[in-house]
């Protein structure tokens, strides 16, 4: 694989959409924690039926940003669309790939949350940051210097301590679990490790191996996330969406989630294109620091400590290490 020539623009658009994410996944997290602390009243709103929200959101724009693409004109939509995806149903296929895998992997971290306490899920699942570089290396023939190497290790490493678990403002006390219990927990965190690598740098392959927008690859994961969520939603929720609907205990913040989720799915789609999985790893750990700094400041529910400022301070010298590190002429860094 020869590695493409990078525009300024491109450069340009690494760098923005990298920014995007960190302030994506900073509000997520935020509104995710108010909205655990704000409990309302009436039934929860369904999780199942929030990732189909999420997907049908994510379709609707992406369909939006091809027909912005093409300058507007339903005729090219139309024309794009069905060359496109429904005259290449083997390049539409390859999406179900990363599609249901994420799928697997969304419902493995609700195994693992209901067997796990969050700190430790948490803290685990940093491990994808590892599996992230072992698939680019594999898959995609990226080379990795040492340095590089080393700062993942070291970013893997302040992120759980980052995460580690602190005296909770709020004195939620942790319901005990057994052994058994969170065996089954960490098993599916682990599972979830390396679907998560494998996925997103399968996504990777594809986008930057052929020539289609990246919106209509995301369209075409959209389509298959939309087929597997619906199947989620019969599968666990049937009975309770007969009994009060699809959208039972929605409101104004569920509606936000759902959108900032959907931002996400855009986002880290733009990310995997202009900048690669790896740096998608970084920005996700800064922006895990500045939430809770936020949260700190404004929502103060968060009491850092030592363990929090060390791992802090890791996660921020490994991103300019690996930084440092592309920048060495010899160094070789990814092809992206
Ligand atoms: O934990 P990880 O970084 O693997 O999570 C990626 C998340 O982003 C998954 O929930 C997946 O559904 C979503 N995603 C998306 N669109 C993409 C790539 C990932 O919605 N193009």
């Amino acid at each position: 694989m020869s590695s493409p020539p990078v525009s300024p623009s491109q450069s340009h658009l690494k760098y923005v959409s990298l920014g995007v994410l960190v302030l994506q996944t900073t509000s997520l997290v935020l509104t995710m924690r108010y909205s655990r602390t704000l409990q309302g009243e009436g039934p929860r709103y369904l999780a199942s039926s929030a990732v189909v929200s999420a997907e049908l959101l994510k379709i609707l724009i992406c369909l939006l940003l091809v027909f912005y693409d093409n300058n507007f004109s339903i005729r090219v939509l139309n024309r794009v669309l069905k060359e496109e995806i429904l005259n290449k149903p083997m390049e539409t296929l390859k999406l179900a790939i990363p599609s249901g895998i994420y799928t697997l992997q969304n419902n493995l971290l609700y195994v693992a949350l209901s067997n796990l306490d969050a700190a430790s899920y948490q803290v685990t699942y940093q491990l994808k940051i590892l599996t992230t570089a072992l698939f680019s290396v594999s898959m995609l023939g990226k080379r990795l210097g040492l340095y590089q190497w080393l700062s993942l290790l070291i970013l893997m490493t302040g992120i759980a301590l980052v995460q580690w678990p602190t005296e909770s403002l709020g004195g939620i006390s942790p319901t005990p679990l057994s052994a058994g219990s969170q065996l089954v927990g960490v098993i599916a965190v682990l599972i979830a490790c390396f679907s998560s690598g494998f996925a997103g740098v399968y996504f990777e392959k594809i986008l930057k191996e052929t020539k289609q927008s990246v919106w209509v690859r995301n369209l075409q994961l959209g389509l298959f996330g939309l087929v597997f969520g619906l199947m989620g939603v019969f599968v666990y929720d049937g009975e309770r969406v007969r009994e009060s609907g699809v959208f039972q205990g929605y409101n104004s913040l569920t509606w936000t989630v759902v959108a900032l989720q959907a931002l996400g799915g855009l986002v880290i789609a733009a990310v995997i294109k202009y900048a690669d999985n790896i740096l998608k790893g970084f920005a996700t750990s800064l922006s895990i620091i500045l939430s809770t700094l936020i949260s700190y400041f404004w929502l103060e529910d968060f009491n850092p400590t030592s363990v929090f400022f060390l791992g802090a301070v890791l996660v921020i010298a490994a991103t300019f290490l690996y930084g440092y590190e592309g920048k060495m002429p010899a160094a070789s860094h990814s092809r992206v």
